[in-house]
């Protein structure tokens, strides 16, 4: 695995896409900070000094892609869970999120990026990661942010962590068994089936509520108010509360 280091740049995703055709798979490059960190849904990430910002280049595909950010998100929980202990969940599709069970209280601690660019076995994966370490976040998103530093109480060093996250995601790739792969999601997954969700799209801005069929592992699928039953590849989630008495 080839590592390389920026002190700065605009964004890790960014930049493995662009030098791609000149970079070897399994190249994985960390920054600093990043100037124009990126999210999903073309959303800023801000990235300053005290997170970890970084980012995968992967060429060849012996497993099937779309499995491979959940990967590096159950590689991250394993990580977390040995450094701080309980608590820290697989938000559907590949966030981790601390929860302790009151769902005012959550916070998103890290967040994935995969992007493919090209076709078919000629096509090349940029998978990132950005994950809350001792950095300040932001406040006023959709779904709030915290660091680890917020949860554990401690400062830690960044590059055992991001060390300690390639290791176990190297793991995963190499001993993926999709069976396995399922049953793991599921274990680790902040939302259950018969739980009262939203989801926002955010390329349609459209937004959808009902209860979900089933732990979401690949789709997440809705029951909503109507009866209608809607299956969605992606979006953003949360839980909704359910007012005491509601019938629903
Ligand atoms: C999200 O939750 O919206 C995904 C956030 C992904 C952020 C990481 S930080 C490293 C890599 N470089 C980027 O520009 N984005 C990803």
């Amino acid at each position: 695995m080839l590592k390389l280091f920026l002190p700065t740049v605009d964004s890790t995703n960014r930049y493995l896409l662009e030098h791609a055709a000149f970079l070897p798979h399994f190249c994985v490059l960390r920054a600093g900070c990043q100037s124009a960190g990126r999210g999903r849904f073309a959303r800023n990430w801000v990235s300053p000094v005290g997170g970890l910002w970084f980012s995968l280049l992967l060429k060849h595909f012996p497993l099937p892609r779309n499995v491979i950010p959940s990967l590096l998100a159950l590689a991250g929980l394993d990580v977390l869970e040995k450094l701080c202990g309980k608590g820290f969940w697989l938000k559907w599709p590949n966030d981790i999120v601390f929860s302790t069970g009151t769902p005012s209280a959550d916070g998103k601690v890290a967040g994935i990026l995969g992007q493919f660019c090209g076709q078919g076995e000629k096509g090349v994966l940029v998978v990132g990661m950005g994950m809350n370490i001792n950095n300040a976040v932001p406040g006023k998103l959709d779904f709030p942010a915290v660091s680890l530093r917020d949860v554990c109480h401690q400062h830690r060093e960044v590059v055992p962590v991001y060390f300690a996250l390639l290791e176990a995601f190297q793991e995963n790739w190499n001993r993926f068994e999709p069976g396995a792969w399922k049953r793991r999601v599921r274990q680790k997954s902040y939302f259950h089936a018969g739980e009262r969700v939203s989801l926002h799209c955010a390329l349609s801005e459209k937004r959808w509520e009902g209860t979900l069929v089933d732990t979401p592992v690949e789709a997440l699928e809705l029951v909503l108010d109507s009866g209608e039953s809607k299956s969605f590849q992606a979006g953003d989630v949360r839980k909704v509360r359910v007012e005491r008495g509601s019938s629903r």
